[in-house]
């Protein structure tokens, strides 16, 4: 009924709306006594210190969130860190041991080809640190630490609040490994929290896009494709803003690396092609905001309909924007939180156009429980 789903047309737009809460649930209580903490933890302060490698492992829409888990791992604990999608990884006969971690993301924590690929760490000794929405899922329970997402639960088959509560959980890992490491000192511990825990408040301001996200997806129901293109960690953003589109709308979209438009998808660009694009801060990322401006100005040039999502004050972009999608400014890193809200709209509203269930598209389950 509409009641149930808070008056809106579809639970997926509820759940969308709930993302604020959901980010304050999964931070709840993580910082406590000057560091980060886990919801379980089965491995010695001295395993975690031991950890040289981490290998990410999950499916879909979780498996993007662990491609944002790379940037922040590496770049807080200068630990190598490898996202793979768990059915390649363990049919690959990774290289793990005692010092690896493995992180399995799974919003359902039933996922086989996550559980599978968890059973085959294990088998290698590696340590496995489950991120999940679901208490007591068989993945958390094979795991040596739990994080879990707190989101509550999500009707819609395409994952939105989990996602974003998935990268925020996967922040927190990053975190708790700098600090386990010493490669970040408590003080710079609490302050990159801090920034977490504002992203709530910037969640909800950037859902005050909804309505001219809607307006723009009726828009653009009839087109035969979208391409969405982003760079560091817009690019995930990118890939799960088409996946979205896929899953939802069953209209081709593709998300590609900005900096590989010269490779190959510039010669898709054709006349009226919408092309959504992710710009990173021109004040945080001065370099790549350059590199992206010339690269809407080239798909422009070629006819491309230019969806640009950029921070707001951005006046450089705004020439090059037929739509100008306003976010606001937050940290590098955490700027997936807050541009991921309106590629989610921006599918819904597709496939609702379209005249799709948007909460049950076809073919697709919620959870993947066989391979
Ligand atoms: C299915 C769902 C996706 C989800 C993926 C992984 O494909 O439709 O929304 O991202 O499974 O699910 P998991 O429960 O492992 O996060």
């Amino acid at each position: 009924s509409a009641a149930e789903k808070g008056g809106h047309d579809y639970f997926m737009l509820k759940e969308i709306e709930e993302q604020p809460e959901a980010l304050e649930n999964t931070l709840r209580g993580h910082f406590s006594g000057g560091g980060i903490v886990l919801d379980e933890q089965r491995m010695t302060e001295q395993d975690l210190r031991d950890i040289d490698k981490v290998f990410v492992v999950a499916c879909g829409t979780a498996y993007h969130s662990g491609l944002l888990a790379k940037y922040a791992i590496e770049h807080w604990c200068r630990i190598p860190v490898e996202v793979e999608l768990a059915s390649e990884f363990r049919y690959r006969d990774p290289v793990l041991g005692r010092d690896t971690l493995v992180v399995a993301i799974s919003q359902s924590g039933e996922t086989a080809d996550t559980l599978e690929a968890v059973r085959h760490a294990r088998t290698q000794r590696a340590r496995v640190l489950a991120i999940c929405n679901t208490n007591g899922a068989q993945i958390p329970r094979e795991s040596d630490a739990v994080l879990y997402t707190h989101a509550g639960p999500e009707i819609g088959v395409a994952a939105t609040k989990t996602f974003l509560a998935q990268i925020t959980a996967n922040y927190l890992v990053g975190l708790a490994l700098a600090q386990a490491r010493g490669t970040k000192y408590s003080d710079e511990v609490a302050r990159e929290f801090e920034e977490l825990a504002a992203m709530p408040q910037a969640v909800r301001q950037t859902l005050s896009t909804v309505d001219q996200v809607r307006t723009l997806g009726r828009e653009l129901a009839d087109s035969k494709a979208v391409l969405f293109l982003g760079r560091h960690v817009g690019y995930p953003v990118a890939l799960e803003g088409a996946l979205k589109l896929k899953e939802l709308a069953y209209m081709h979209a593709e998300g590609f690396a900005a900096g590989e438009l010269k490779h190959g998808p510039i010669a898709l660009i054709e006349d009226r092609l919408p092309v959504v694009v992710v710009m990173p801060s021109a004040k945080g990322r001065a370099l790549l905001h350059s590199k992206m401006l010339s690269n809407i100005r080239e798909i422009q040039a070629r006819g491309a309909r230019t969806i640009v999502i950029a921070e707001e004050g951005d006046e450089a972009v705004r020439p090059f924007a037929d739509e100008l999608i306003e976010i606001p400014a937050v940290a590098t890193l955490l700027q997936p939180l807050v541009s991921t809200v309106p590629l989610q709209v921006l599918a819904a509203e597709i496939a609702r156009a379209r005249g799709y269930d948007v909460d049950k598209p076809r073919n697709l389950a919620k959870s993947v429980t066989v391979e």
